[in-house]
């Protein structure tokens, strides 16, 4: 032939790194011919150029794997998927998908990554990409432990005000931990919440925020773990059963989108093996003694503390009439200020004593637990002589102008204007703990509950944009301050705060049946636990929510039934105003089967977290981490593996589906003594209104 075509398609075979464009050089020698066999030729040799190109742009473009395994590690690896630009983690052998995050157009809608190449190739541990001038992607496998792998996925934004985000799956992946949510589930899969700064906000007066606890970790059914690095500020949005997205908010700083995603064989042992990094804190228990009295919630609205006085000696004499008398009585933080007579200057300050006349001793007799806040109100006595001592500075403030002095930033607290306690500032701190002191010579508190760690005082963007989004800060240095009060501080919301030792209330409930009321609860618990707050105090029976006493005694007593198998029993409202005597005695029964069934076998369960890491309460998935039916069941609990509860939820029901984990397992009803294997549903089990289904492991 005298037409010599030859082609040379250059392209690396590694599939580690697929080189984007072929190269197609021509190279052609025409010899001397004729020249109707010159017009052949070249239209052939159109032709043949023609149907090349197509050819390539096919294999670019269409005949392309959609799929390119970007990196690999022992068991498993990452997956570029082209079309829907989501990178997946699966097992080498692809029968197992671990997660899928969708990272979206990357911030830049016109980008189309075919293909990616792996910049980092001489490396095969990690691998790098860049979309032009947008953002730089960074993943690299680390070092496998024991059972998992971990991944460490980075993005950098390339120039200021990109937004970065990267969605999780939720499809066939039931998640679970990150924050809580004025409607609790379990899993979080149908959690609905707006793109919003991750922290713990006032879920009375916030009810689309994030509730307590809240930490920067997820974990996935499939045995999957994602950790978000502490220090970025982080947005975190809910599309209910679809996905869950972290994003980085746009800014000029181009901070980092960083986390880590870690696999393994499942939920649990990836759990185990992550989620120790929550807090590598040594572990301390907290004062156990709280377990044995109930806390009852004075139900009162006086204006003066001598009213208050004798409310509280009317109260106490009531439940001692229902032999209920052994308990704590919880001042909310109006009844305290109440009783520490807000003539602070007489208390606290340097004018001595003129009214300190009045004889507390009722009040030092009983039991009681008071509740503080680090915010005061501007109206008080208290903040005007904090501003002729000049302590201003105790305040979080806007900052000063050069020389001059701080003003203190207002913030709403009860409806209230407030100023809030700066306690970066250690002058401030111990002017606190001062005052905490002077209460408890006045009024010998057994219990301090600290309210309003949370939410953000700094939330002014255009001041402080780093802060502002860094809003969570305030919790863990607010834990700090309750351990200094002592061990029988408690507290009302945690964030990187579970190594401290003491109890955390969880955030009040519905009065009704609804997952923000009573279904609510377990998932609560289940939430506290594997997040590792394993010691806290559940919402009052009937919840607290709306301040008012419950109205259906059905509901108080299934309520009541829940709460009887968890750590703390708090009340609402007392047992009388909500039915007859035999509401009254069944609290009186469940008061004691806390006392008598729960208390030690939390107090064993608490030895046990404290030598293994082990929660306290479990899911059930915690028997049954490879059994997909355990995944979703929020309305049953284990106490170590030892009890399962599963109470009534639903109104007017007196029958309930229960699954019994773990084939193998033998459970014995607490009951009636029947013996069941584990690993089957009883359907419709007989749970009659006075009574919670609880079966014992037998050791066979
Ligand atoms: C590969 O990258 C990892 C992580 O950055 C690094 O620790 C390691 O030394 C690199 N290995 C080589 C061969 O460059
Ligand atoms: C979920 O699982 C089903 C069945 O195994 C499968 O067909 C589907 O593709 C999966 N969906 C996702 C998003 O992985
Ligand atoms: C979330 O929203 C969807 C539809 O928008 C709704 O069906 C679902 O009930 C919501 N879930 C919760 C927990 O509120
Ligand atoms: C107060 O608490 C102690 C234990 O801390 C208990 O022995 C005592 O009976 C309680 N008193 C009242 C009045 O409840
Ligand atoms: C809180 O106090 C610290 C130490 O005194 C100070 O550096 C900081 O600026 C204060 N913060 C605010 C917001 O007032």
């Amino acid at each position: 032939m005298p037409l010599e075509v030859r082609r040379k398609l250059k392209f690396d075979a590694n599939m580690w790194n697929p080189s984007p464009i072929p190269e197609v050089t021509w190279d052609t020698g025409l010899k001397e011919m004729n020249e109707t066999w010159k017009g052949a030729i070249a239209c052939l040799g159109v032709a043949v150029f023609f149907v090349m190109t197509i050819g390539i742009i096919y294999w670019q473009v269409v005949d392309q794997p959609n799929k390119n395994w970007i990196l690999k590690g022992t068991f498993s690896g990452v997956i570029w998927e082209r079309r829907s630009h989501a990178l997946l983690i699966h097992t080498l052998s692809e029968d197992k998908s671990f997660v899928e995050i969708d990272v979206g157009d990357l911030g830049a809608p016109d980008v189309d990554a075919p293909f990616v190449r792996n910049l980092c190739w001489s490396n095969r541990t990690e691998f790098c990409y860049t979309w032009d001038a947008v953002a730089e992607l960074k993943i690299s496998v680390e070092e496998a432990a024991e059972e998992s792998e971990c991944y460490r996925v980075s993005w950098t934004p390339l120039r200021c005000q990109v937004e970065l985000q990267d969605c999780f799956s939720m499809a066939n992946v039931s998640w679970y931990g990150g924050a809580a949510f004025r409607t609790q589930t379990w899993p979080i899969n149908a959690a609905n919440a707006t793109m919003q700064p991750f922290a713990v906000s006032n879920l009375r007066e916030q009810p689309a925020g994030y509730g307590s606890v809240l930490e920067r970790y997820f974990l996935g059914s499939s045995g999957v773990a994602v950790l978000v690095d502490p220090e970025v500020p982080l947005h975190v949005g809910f599309d209910s059963r679809r996905q869950f997205c972290l994003r980085t908010p746009p800014s000029a700083e181009q901070l980092p989108l960083q986390y880590t995603v870690c696999v393994g064989h499942n939920a649990k042992s990836v759990h185990q093996e992550v989620g120790r990094q929550l807090s590598t804190h040594k572990r301390v228990l907290p004062n156990l003694d709280i377990l044995r009295l109930p806390f009852w919630k004075l139900p009162v609205n006086v204006d003066s503390g001598a009213k208050l006085e004798r409310e509280l000696r009317t109260f106490w004499n009531r439940l001692k009439r229902h032999h209920l008398g052994e308990g704590i009585i919880a001042l909310n933080e109006h009844s305290t200020s109440l009783l520490a007579d807000t003539d602070h200057e007489s208390l606290y300050g340097k004018k001595k004593a003129k009214r300190q006349t009045r004889d507390l001793s009722l009040v030092k007799l009983l039991n009681i637990s008071v509740t503080l806040s680090p915010f005061l109100s501007v109206s008080s006595r208290l903040f005007h002589a904090s501003l002729q001592e000049g302590t201003e500075a105790y305040w979080l403030s806007l900052p000063a102008a050069p020389r001059g002095r701080p003003i203190p930033q207002l913030t709403q607290w009860k409806g209230k204007l407030c100023v809030k306690l700066n306690i970066s500032n250690p002058a401030a701190v111990s002017w606190f703990l001062d005052r905490v002191g002077g209460l408890h010579a006045r009024l010998a508190m057994e219990y301090v509950i600290l309210e309003g760690g949370e939410g953000s005082p700094l939330a002014e963007p255009a001041l402080h944009p780093r802060k502002a989004l860094l809003s969570d800060g305030y919790i863990p240095l607010w834990a700090g301050v309750a351990a200094s009060v002592g061990d029988t501080a408690i507290v009302t919301s945690g964030t990187r705060s579970s190594h401290v030792p003491l109890f955390i209330r969880m955030n009040p409930l519905q009065d009704d049946w609804s997952y923000s009321g009573l279904k609510g609860i377990i998932p609560s618990v289940l939430h506290h636990s594997l997040l590792g707050y394993n010691f806290f105090i559940p919402d009052a029976v009937g919840g607290s929510l709306s301040g008012e006493s419950v109205a259906d005694p059905e509901l108080f007593i299934r309520w009541l039934e829940i709460v009887s198998f968890l750590p703390v029993m708090a009340f609402q409202s007392p047992p009388w105003l909500c039915g007859d005597d035999k509401v009254v005695d069944l609290t009186r029964a469940y008061l004691s089967l806390h006392r008598e069934f729960i208390v030690p076998l939390v107090a064993k369960y608490a030895e046990e977290w404290r030598a293994t890491r082990s929660p306290i309460y479990r899911p059930l998935w915690w028997i049954g981490p490879e059994d997909p039916i355990t995944f979703t069941v929020e309305d049953e609990f284990l106490i170590g593996e030892e009890v399962l509860v599963a109470p009534v939820t639903e109104k007017g029901a007196v029958h309930r589906d229960i699954y019994l984990p773990g084939s193998g397992l033998k459970w014995q009803d607490r009951s009636n003594g029947q013996v069941f294997d584990g690993g089957t549903f009883l359907e419709n089990y007989a749970v009659g209104v006075e009574d919670v289904a609880v079966f014992v492991q037998r050791r066979s």
